[in-house]
């Protein structure tokens, strides 16, 4: 190294503050460390699997504001100021979300080392189309890789996940609706007061997904 050379050192590290499951975590770490690195090996986040490392597999698949994302491709810097999701955030202690239900019921896993991938897949594009069709279902999760399943189950999985979701919202609309058309004939006999436009819409989490913060 000349005088002139940039002082490199194996210290250098920057201070990173990232949202991951809810919670803030501040972390002093070298700025080329990726995403995923980060998740398992400094938060001990190691739900989050690492395959090929260059972007093709999927298994490292976690939620970006929402949307699924490599955390192999990117820098943890560049998840700075963004809400990370991984797999742990989807049960709610021992207890599966439908999702992992519907895995679990479907045999959507053997060796299961591709589904920490597929779930955040399928949990950050059900989130976005809750109406899939079982032919967009299939297209998405071809940008994952699974060895062992075949994919068939995993499709079945996802598509009975959405359809129970979509369910489930339709009977809270129904009994939202239900419940307000009550209110409002009652109010109708005693008060001239009206229910606020909307005001049904607020309480069921439209395109939501299970996460509870
Ligand atoms: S480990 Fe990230 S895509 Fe394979
Ligand atoms: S369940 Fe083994 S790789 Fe997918």
């Amino acid at each position: 190294m000349t005088d002139n050379a940039p002082e490199h050192t194996a210290q250098q590290r920057q201070l990173l503050s990232l949202d991951v499951n809810g919670e803030t975590h501040e972390l002093l770490t070298e700025p080329r460390r990726t995403l995923v690195d980060v998740l398992r090996h400094d938060l001990r986040l190691t739900g989050t699997h690492v395959g090929c490392e260059h972007g093709i597999c999927g298994a490292c698949t976690v939620l970006l504001d929402g949307a699924p994302v490599r955390a192999c491709l990117m820098f943890a810097a560049q998840a700075e100021g963004k809400e990370i999701r991984t797999v742990e955030s989807l049960a709610d202690g021992t207890r599966l979300n439908d999702l992992q239900q519907a895995f679990s019921e479907h045999h959507g896993l053997q060796c299961g080392f591709c589904t920490p991938g597929f779930l955040m897949l399928a949990e950050g594009f059900l989130a976005e189309r809750p109406e899939a069709s079982k032919e967009e279902i299939r297209e998405v999760v071809a940008s994952n890789l699974c060895r062992c399943t075949g994919y068939q189950t995993i499709v079945e999985a996802i598509d009975d996940c959405a359809a129970r979701r979509r369910a489930a919202l339709r009977s809270r609309l129904e009994g939202t609706a239900h419940h307000n058309g009550d209110s409002r004939d009652s109010e109708d006999e005693n008060t001239s007061e009206t229910v606020p436009p909307g005001a049904a819409c607020e309480e069921v989490p439209c395109g939501s997904t299970t996460r509870s913060r």
